[in-house]
């Protein structure tokens, strides 16, 4: 099996499935460009695109193809309906941000169609309802004062609605949202990177950035030792691979599962989330609480549905079986008109302390600009980055820069709380160094399977490939030295502290690490 190069874990998703993704060669030479985008997830090939369309000279650098990282990985709805609520953001941040969050993902949608309409892209791009509705024991109180704080956003046209159609959803209280959309999110990319390639800008895959520096000439560093000099260089890797501590220590990375299964019959095609907000979800300590997010996505034999869910916190949980399995048993229930499982896979999603994304200067830097903190919500945030970096590497105003400011801190309790609470976690991850392995020796490790042993002191990660070779390396993150855990749903090895991903072979799949785990022989 090779995942590294290719895709961000052993699954193969329903888009990866479905489409190619955009690859060229590496870079083989020093070069220089008005701007590098270091990262070719949504973020990184919008900002590429966006720089391109003003003729500024764009070089755009990705360790795999395009769409390899968690874009291949996701459900691809583009909402303003954003996943940390209105009635949320308006408590962390107050009123006036929350009224620019809905304007900035409103504003990302229509960017997305003006871009699909613009290129004539064929990406099943369509503008659908979505549908929030309670999960049963869920507050009808809560629901209505979340309406409160859409409207208050400027959300007005959001309405209560009597039921959610096509599915078989029993909710006290429905919210509707008009005009949200939904598309295929790595043939979008694939268009997007040859548009990039049509006006000048070039595009190198297979190539690993391992530094950047900062200055009046930004220098990124390649693994094989080559230069791009550019006039401002922008991280866009999902989680940043130029900052040691600061914004890890106010962003989290989570795991989130998802089926597709084959619909049986015609269906209008929406989007639905439930709030999750029942008494016993609102019980968990950290993170966001568990809660299911669906859509319709179309193959050449129909339409399947595709529902997510079962987050957790990353390398922090052993049981991907029952957590699908649960998937199916809820899909199963609520759209009683499914057949087989066509797809599943995970992925990760990074959350910000107080639920909105981190776009702009990188903090300390002049001319190195960061997009991270999307959670669900990457596919407008990431286009958000692109908007607004644009502007800010063009010196022009936006109203935005504010919000999104990786900067921005503060002091709201909740805020704080939720910050305490992330970063106690992290700290606790380094019990791993004292407690004992899961498996005792190697002969425990079946083929396919990896473990952690301990070796002394030491802690290692051992693989046995399906032809029964083993694989050692250190089991120590290269980033801060959390001890990386085996994830058996996608083969990878992934640290629980700040978002690395290594593969079964140990090769680095998600930053911020920049390399590999270390080989032991
Ligand atoms: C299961 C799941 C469901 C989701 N559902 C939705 C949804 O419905 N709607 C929505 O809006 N969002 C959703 N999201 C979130 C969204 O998919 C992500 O936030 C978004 O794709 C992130 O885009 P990105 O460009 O920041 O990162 P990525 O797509 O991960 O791109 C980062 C790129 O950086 C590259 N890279 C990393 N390190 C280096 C390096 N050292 N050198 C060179 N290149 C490097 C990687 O190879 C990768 O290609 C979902 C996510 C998941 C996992
Ligand atoms: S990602 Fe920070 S220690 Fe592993």
């Amino acid at each position: 099996m090779q995942t590294s190069g290719e895709r961000a874990g052993a699954n193969v998703s329903f888009w990866e499935r479905t489409a190619k993704k955009f690859t060229t060669g590496p870079l083989t030479e020093d070069v220089t460009a008005d701007v590098c985008v270091i990262g070719a997830g949504l973020a990184g090939v919008t900002t590429a695109y966006l720089l391109a369309r003003e003729d500024r000279h764009v070089a755009l650098v990705d360790d795999g193809p395009v769409g390899g990282g968690m874009t291949g990985r996701t459900t691809a709805h583009l909402v303003n309906a954003v996943d940390d609520r209105y009635s949320s953001v308006e408590k962390m941040l107050g009123e006036g941000c929350a009224r620019l969050h809905a304007e900035s993902h409103t504003a990302a949608i229509d960017k997305i169609e003006e871009i699909v309409n613009e290129l004539k892209i064929d990406c099943n791009f369509e503008r659908v309802d979505g549908y929030l509705f309670l999960p049963p024991g869920g507050s009808v109180k809560e629901l209505m004062r979340e309406l409160e704080a859409l409207h208050r956003a400027g959300l007005r046209e959001v309405e209560r609605v009597d039921a959610v159609p096509c599915a078989k959803i029993k909710s006290d209280a429905v919210l509707r949202f008009p005009r949200q959309a939904q598309f295929h999110p790595l043939k979008y990319l694939d268009a997007l990177a040859q548009a990039i390639v049509a006006r000048g800008g070039r595009v190198f895959t297979g190539t690993r950035v391992m530094k950047i520096k900062d200055g009046d000439r930004v220098k990124i560093v390649t693994s094989d030792g080559c230069t791009v000099t550019a006039g401002a260089g922008v991280v866009a890797t999902n989680c940043p691979i130029n900052d040691r501590f600061v914004i890890h220590s106010k962003q989290a990375p989570y795991a989130s599962y998802v089926i597709c299964m084959r619909v049986t019959r015609e269906i209008d095609h929406a989007l639905f989330w439930d709030t999750a907000l029942t008494a016993e979800d609102e019980k968990q300590v950290i993170g966001p609480v568990p809660y299911h997010y669906c859509r319709f996505a179309r193959d050449e034999e129909g339409d399947v549905v595709m529902v997510g869910g079962q987050d957790h916190k990353s390398g922090q949980a052993q049981d991907f079986e029952q957590r699908f399995a649960k998937l199916e048993r809820w899909t199963r229930e609520h759209f009683p008109f499914v057949a087989e499982i066509t797809d599943r896979w995970s992925g990760q999603v990074m959350e910000t302390v107080d639920g909105v994304a981190y776009i702009g200067r990188n903090p300390g830097d002049t001319n190195v600009f960061i997009a991270t903190g999307f959670s669900g919500n990457g596919m407008t945030h990431g286009t958000i980055a692109g908007m607004l970096i644009v502007d800010l590497i063009g010196g022009r105003e936006n109203g935005w820069a504010k919000l999104y400011d990786p900067e921005r801190k503060t002091l709201k309790p909740v805020v704080v709380a939720d910050y305490v609470a992330e970063n106690a976690n992290v700290a606790a991850q380094f019990r791993d160094y004292f407690t004992p392995s899961a498996a005792k020796s190697a002969d425990e490790i079946k083929p396919g399977k990896g473990a952690v042993l301990r070796d002394g002191m030491k802690k290692i990660a051992v693989y046995r490939d399906e032809s029964g070779t083993l694989h050692t390396f250190s089991a120590v993150c290269p980033h801060l030295a959390c001890v990386v855990r085996w994830d058996d749903c996608e083969k990878t090895w992934d640290c629980p502290c700040h978002g690395s991903r290594f593969d079964c072979l140990g090769r680095v799949l998600n930053g911020p690490a920049v390399s590999d785990l270390n080989r032991v022989k």
